[in-house]
């Protein structure tokens, strides 16, 4: 950290701790990346628990159960303190106080326009959701600019907030003087897209109705074994790569190529004249291999809570540093009396 990777373009992203256990696609699509990506970058990596209360009511112990959940897997993943930074959002002050200024440069007609708060709205109604669910993505944008990130390495789903961020950021530049590095997204592209094994035309998602097609990481081997010997296949026999007509075989072999490096079309060699039974065994093998010492060393984390609390403390520290220098020049900027701080 720290000079080490000061030349390092930067990048921040977020993670809500909304759920008990990521699952597989989350991991293949975002945590995967993140853990890549401390080789290569400064890294910033925030637990969004500010975000996460937007969902309303919500269960305090819960809250805190998941983000201790949530940072403890991202480190059971993979993440090294000592070359990312990883701290809890709500334990960095500036983040709301960034969060404020940048709601006043928004337009409210720019804010309402926002896919993921439309879709909200559209299901429960302006009756039923906070006003958090609408300042959600300036937030957001706070998180981002707090750290003058140089990229931002989030899903497709996340790409209009990212472009608010550039616009607000830009925006801002222009009014007060310099004051924000303008970030780029960073799509993850999805190398390998995981389907619901119940539901195979889905998204493995944690939004799910049943959570009999989705492989959360923190699943023991026989919740495992049992989700993939009833995931959904088809009538044929043949074990072939086709997502249009045989969605739930080519899922299996995306996951089996996905966690053993093995390429699609010579899985398919090795299975021919094989049944869907003996695939998914060895699928569920792959993925209890792939999965344990993840498992494991989250559990490790989380059966040491003074230790995840201490690296958390550590992160916030780190990321305050980084905070404030941005949020004084940022109060500066708009005219605010220096005081004390
Ligand atoms: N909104 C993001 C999501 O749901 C999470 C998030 C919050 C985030 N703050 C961020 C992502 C900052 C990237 C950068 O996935």
């Amino acid at each position: 950290m720290g000079d080490m990777t000061s030349d390092r373009p930067r990048v921040l992203s977020g993670i809500q701790p909304t759920a008990d256990s990521f699952h597989l696609g989350n991991y293949l699509g975002a945590v995967r990346q993140w853990v890549a990506l401390q080789e290569t970058h400064d890294a910033f990596y925030c637990v969004v628990d500010l975000h996460a209360i937007t969902i309303q009511p919500h269960d305090p112990a819960l809250l805190r159960q998941r983000t201790r959940v949530a940072a403890a897997q991202l480190l059971g993943a993979g993440l090294d303190p000592d070359n990312c930074t990883l701290f809890v959002q709500s334990h960095v002050p500036q983040h709301a106080e960034l969060a404020w200024v940048m709601e006043c440069m928004a337009g409210y007609g720019e804010a309402a326009r926002m896919t993921q708060f439309k879709d909200r709205v559209a299901r429960y109604g302006t009756d039923k959701i906070g006003v958090g669910v609408f300042t959600y993505p300036i937030l957001q944008v706070a998180d981002i600019l707090l750290y003058q990130a140089n990229q931002v390495p989030v899903g497709e789903d996340q790409r209009q907030h990212v472009e608010l961020t550039r616009d607000l950021a830009q925006r801002f530049n222009s009014r007060f003087g310099e004051t924000f590095v303008v970030p780029e997204p960073f799509i993850i592209k999805e190398t390998a897209k995981i389907v619901d094994l119940q539901d195979p035309t889905a998204k493995m998602s944690k939004s799910a109705e049943s959570q009999a097609g989705v492989v959360d990481v923190l699943d023991n081997p026989a919740s495992i074994e049992k989700k993939l010997k009833r995931a959904v296949t088809d009538a044929e026999t043949e074990i072939r790569f086709d997502e249009v007509n045989k969605p739930g075989v080519s899922n299996l072999l995306t996951i089996a190529s996905t966690l053993s490096g093995t390429a699609v079309a010579d899985l398919e060699a090795s299975y021919a004249g094989k049944g869907y039974g003996a695939l998914k065994t060895d699928v569920a093998e792959i993925v209890v291999n792939y999965l344990t010492p993840i498992r494991e060393r989250t559990e490790k984390w989380l059966a040491d809570e003074d230790t995840l609390d201490k690296v958390l403390s550590a992160g916030a520290v780190r990321a305050r540093e980084v905070a404030e220098q941005t949020l004084v020049a940022a109060y500066d900027a708009v005219g605010f009396l220096p005081g004390p701080r």
